[in-house]
């Protein structure tokens, strides 16, 4: 991959078919969460953006499986996710599916990776230096 992973969460965190772990990020210049989740044995992450209309997935804070941890469900309308390739399944998610996000693990963390239209938040401007008082 071109460009240096960022961090996510250490390896550890998540748990095969468990909660997910979210971080912030810019996608086409908007804010807009991610999530990254277990997949036998694998580390995926997806845009947390259903492809019917564009509202976060989750029905429970970081929660996006189903009740039988196979598919990932947006909790709006119900549409049903592939959560190995992101696929749209079943109900209002039409042929887009969800957005990737590259992944990997490193040294026991996962790393995200930033591409053309994902990525990262500009960095908090730093605190503006004080004032001299003046003479
Ligand atoms: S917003 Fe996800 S199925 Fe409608």
């Amino acid at each position: 991959m071109a460009e240096a992973g960022l961090r996510v969460c250490r390896s550890e965190e998540l748990l095969e078919r468990g909660l997910g772990v979210q971080w912030e990020l810019r996608y086409c210049g908007m804010e807009e969460r991610a999530f990254a989740l277990r997949i036998d044995g694998r580390v995926v992450a997806y845009l947390n953006r259903c492809a019917h209309v564009p509202t976060e997935l989750d029905w429970q804070p970081n929660e996006f499986l189903d009740s039988e941890r196979k598919y990932i469900l947006c909790a709006v309308h119900g549409a049903v996710y592939s959560p190995a390739t992101g696929a749209c399944v079943m109900g209002r998610c039409g042929r887009a599916g969800l957005i990737p996000v590259a992944v990997a693990e490193v040294d026991g963390e996962v790393h995200w990776y930033p591409s053309a239209h994902i990525q990262p938040l500009p960095e908090a401007p730093s605190s503006a230096p004080e004032l001299a008082p003046a003479p």
